[in-house]
């Protein structure tokens, strides 16, 4: 897989070097390459924003050097179209569930717009480009500064469910398939067994490992009801 993002901070960025993700790209599992929207434009200041038309407070980026952009690294011609990414709060919303479809793409275009946004017309101009897949994606009903961290969010999201980045494949496993729907988490214990007067559950120390499996099932939903709760889902 292939992953370009373009932003005007490629510093943010820099811990992509560390952990399973930094591993995923030493062993070619994943090329990711960060480039400065700003590469884009001339002039003194370089500047790739301007004021909204329609008045309000902010600015809004500029539409060409979006669009250079992403036509500079987009690579067409594989068995499947590039993916762009416009990251904004007013996209639907990131899940697993998109995580899956977008971990076996080819090449992902990660837009990450900053001020009040990136002029529209960027996204309906790709949208309507048959050689582009054009999504807009929000991590969450809140606003960012910018769609870095979202993006790097979505990306670390995508990669471990690439095959080999996760040294065990079993914990990706009981993740997405052996779980009540929508629940990722029943806790989890290590040693000691009794910890400052606080013991394992008993079920745990069994050895019965079936036992220990609905024990667990039954945790994860109990957990997820109550997530469901706060959350009115
Ligand atoms: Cl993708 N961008 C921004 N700016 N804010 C967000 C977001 C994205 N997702 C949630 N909040």
């Amino acid at each position: 897989m292939r992953c370009d993002l373009i932003t005007i901070f490629p510093e943010y960025f820099s811990p992509l070097e560390l952990s399973l993700v930094g591993k995923a790209r030493e062993k070619g599992l994943v090329d990711i390459y960060v480039h400065d929207l700003r590469d884009q434009v001339s002039g003194l200041h370089r500047s790739v924003d301007d004021t909204p038309f329609g008045g309000g407070p902010g600015m809004v980026m500029m539409a060409e050097p979006w669009a250079r952009a992403i036509e500079q690294v987009a690579v067409h011609g594989g068995d499947t179209r590039p993916v762009l990414v416009m990251l904004t709060p007013a996209g639907e919303k990131f899940t697993q569930k998109i995580a899956e479809d977008l971990s076996t793409c080819e090449q992902i275009i990660f837009a990450c717009g900053r001020y009040e946004g990136i002029d529209q017309r960027v996204t309906n101009y790709f949208s309507s480009d048959s050689k582009f897949v054009v999504r807009e994606l929000s991590i969450g009903d809140y606003v960012l500064n910018g769609g870095e961290v979202a993006a790097m969010v979505i990306l670390e999201s995508m990669i471990r469910l690439i095959p080999g980045v996760v040294g065990n494949p079993l914990s990706l496993v009981e993740e997405s398939h052996s779980l009540p729907d929508g629940s990722l988490e029943y806790p989890t214990y290590t040693k000691p067994a009794s910890w400052r007067g606080l013991d394992v559950p008993e079920v745990l120390l069994s050895g019965n490992h079936a036992l220990i499996h609905s024990w667990r099932m039954e945790q994860a939903r109990i957990r997820s009801a109550g997530i469901a709760r706060q959350t009115g889902e």
